[in-house]
């Protein structure tokens, strides 16, 4: 979700009267265009033996594997084959779409599944969904949430069986109740609030055809209600403490759930986003409360009518009890989740992991607001064998950097640490846990570079680089707002870029060496804000991003529906999944996405034959909630009748032949 979305719902675009032009009609499959039944159909089941111990995704089961996967020196290119990439990538790219559908390339199948209020087969109880939207909040807290973002699968039994986290970003209130906001009510705030979150399913390849497996011991919701506790070094400070929790060491829920995260030791790591929408800021906010975007609102979600903790003129200290990476461990469900504050807080995009060659973690992390910045967290000690039992406080201790870009195309990771370069109370910063609550206030006086929305994040296992997209700016060079610099060259930037680092020594080095990758946007375009660099399909606003142990750099675009009927973004269609060659640099469009959806939310079988990736609000409204009397205004996906509440789902490729996803 872009920032500015929901801040900005009176900020409806005008004469959004008609679609996009029907242009680049192309052979590929539409899925929409199948039946509903057929449309679940996976045609061939493929169920064969992981094959690629090297580098396979993580899991508690392949933990040896997991450490190759995240141990990417460039000293680990062997193996690799001297084809490049762009040549391995087997399949015809899909053409540009502005429709309602889901196209994948000839030779490839996908099924539709897991949808908004589909039974996650909590052994609690089945509601089935309601296509009027009238399940109360007890149902919905049994089924999946809504609007998919980040996702990781964990294997069971390799390929064929495993559980799959999901978070629910946020909640479209149009679609969620029978009748939108109107009559609001604690029941209404309960039952958004049930459709954040996570889901953690059990899922299994049935015949061909990926199924819930329903009931399920392993079957989970965590919403904006569920306890959880708080660790490391903000745990119990004075920051932290509420009237409800003066020992600051439990919040309930976790909000915005946007990117992820997983472990080699086997958890999820699921990020908090834009929690400042969910708060009601007071008349005059303080300084701080400005800085983090906390104001007065008269729109949005609206749980604090109904929630007290949610007026920070009453429990100033709930909104620091929010902006953390979250720990879940998707093999238990009884365990809390942990919000872990050594990792510090902010708008959390996701948070990816890497290991030290001597095994300390490093996590990764954007802040997709407009000027904020990109961190890393190396962990003091050293990961044991032993699964999350031996490495239940692993995030609790280490050092928090933020990044510096130089003109020159090196870089800095400055520490986040108090005491050091004057980050101390006669700055306002009291201790350690109050630099890492005020990681914003603490980054600008650190002199960090200020970034276009940094959103995912991702190692590439063969060359170490890392890489992270920047989705857009189009406040860059703004009249009182901050210029072009280096590592953000682009005044308005509506189309965003793709940065790259490779760090000096390993992942946990001091400096670093950077280039853009690719500057996002049609290079074709007239217009010199929005023309990009990219050699092959065009996109723009990239936000999710994966570099798969074959060295496929997956990149996914979130143009937010107000901007896809801009021009620039009109010649661009749908938004997509697209793989690159990062030796190469060519792109190739390998998925595109209903009208005004995001995609997002990927990850993969340890064999690379199945490929999950999430839509998330087909048919989104531009600028506000949806019409409740005219859901499908812009979109019915994936339902079959016309006035159908659109809903966000994942999707399963394969590949016919049962090949390798790219291939
Ligand atoms: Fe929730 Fe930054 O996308
Ligand atoms: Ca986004
Ligand atoms: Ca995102």
């Amino acid at each position: 979700m872009k920032s500015s979305d929901l801040s900005a719902l009176a900020d409806t675009i005008d004469g959004l009267d008609g679609k996009l032009e029907d242009s680049n009609r192309s052979a590929n499959r539409s899925i929409y265009e199948i039946s509903p039944v057929s449309r679940r159909q996976v045609l061939h089941g493929g169920l064969v033996a992981a094959s690629a111990s090297l580098l396979a995704p993580l899991s508690l089961a392949h933990a040896a594997d997991s450490t190759k996967a995240l141990r990417t020196g460039a000293e680990s290119v062997a193996g690799q084959s001297a084809t490049p990439l762009s040549q391995r990538l087997g399949f015809k790219a899909v053409a540009a779409q502005d429709r309602d559908g889901l196209w994948v390339p000839e030779g490839y199948e996908a099924q539709i599944a897991f949808m908004w209020g589909e039974p996650i087969g909590a052994k609690a109880g089945s509601p089935s969904w309601r296509k009027d939207a009238s399940n109360n909040a007890q149902e919905q807290a049994l089924q999946l949430g809504m609007h998919h973002d980040g996702m990781h699968y964990f294997p069971i039994e390799g390929s064929r069986h495993g559980l799959l986290a999901i978070n629910h970003e946020y909640t479209d209130e149009g679609l969620l109740h029978p009748d939108g906001q109107s009559a609001w009510s604690a029941e209404k705030v309960a039952k958004s609030m049930a459709a954040h979150g996570v889901s953690v399913i059990e899922i299994a390849n049935r015949k061909g055809s990926w199924q819930i497996v329903n009931p399920s011991k392993y079957a989970r919701r965590i919403t904006a209600t569920t306890p959880m506790s708080i660790s490391g070094p903000a745990r119990g400070h004075p920051l932290m403490q509420t009237r409800d929790d003066p020992q600051a060491v439990t919040v309930l829920g976790t909000v915005n759930n946007c990117a992820n995260g997983f472990t080699p030791w086997g958890t999820y790591l699921t990020c908090e986003e834009n929690f400042v929408n969910y708060f009601q800021g007071r008349d005059k906010p303080t300084g701080d409360e400005a800085r983090w975007g906390i104001r007065k609102r008269e729109a949005g979600f609206r749980w604090y009518e109904h929630e007290e903790r949610f007026v920070v003129e009453k429990h100033p200290n709930e909104v620091h009890r929010f902006g953390w990476v979250v720990e879940i461990d998707p093999f238990d469900p009884e365990s809390p989740p942990v919000k872990r504050t050594a990792l510090g807080r902010a708008a959390h995009e996701g948070a990816w992991v890497s290991l030290t060659r001597d095994q300390r973690v490093v996590v990764y992390m954007g802040e997709d607001a407009t000027f904020e910045y990109i961190y890393k967290f190396v962990s003091a000690d050293k990961m044991k064998p032993g699964g999350y039992r031996a490495n239940k406080d692993l995030l609790d201790r280490g050092t928090l950097f933020v990044a510096r870009f130089e003109a020159n195309g090196r870089g800095e990771w400055i520490a986040l640490k108090h005491g050091e370069r004057g980050l101390d109370a006669s700055k306002g910063f009291r201790d350690q846990a109050e630099v890492l609550i005020r990681s914003r206030q603490a980054s600008d006086f650190l002199g960090a570079t200020k970034m276009d929305r940094p959103e995912w994040i991702t190692v590439d296992p063969n060359t170490a680089y890392v890489y992270c997209t920047l989705t857009n700016n189009s406040r860059r060079g703004a009249p009182g707002q901050p210029g072009v610099d280096a590592a953000n060259p682009r005044a308005n930037n509506s189309m965003g870029h793709i940065i790259r680092w490779k760090e000096d020594g390993d992942f946990d080095g001091l400096s670093f060496s950077w280039d853009h990758f690719v500057l996002a946007g049609d290079p074709a375009n007239t217009n010199a804000a929005a023309k990009g660099t990219i050699r092959g399909d065009a996109f723009g606003s990239p936000d999710g991003l994966w570099c798969d142990p074959r060295g496929v750099l997956w990149i996914q675009t979130d143009a937010s529906a107000s901007e896809m009927y801009f021009g620039d973004y009109q010649r661009l269609g749908n938004n997509a999944l697209l793989a690159a060659d990062p030796a190469t640099g060519e792109v190739r469009r390998f998925m595109v996405g209903p009208v005004n959806c995001e995609v997002t939310g990927i990850t993969a079988t340890p064999d690379l034959k199945t490929l999950f990736v999430n839509i998330q609000h087909p048919g989104e409204s531009p600028g506000n909630w949806s019409d409740p009397q005219n859901p499908a205004r812009y979109s019915n996906w994936p339902n079959s009748m016309p006035n159908d509440r659109p809903r966000s789902a994942t999707v399963i490729i394969r590949k016919s032949d049962g090949g390798v996803i790219g291939t």
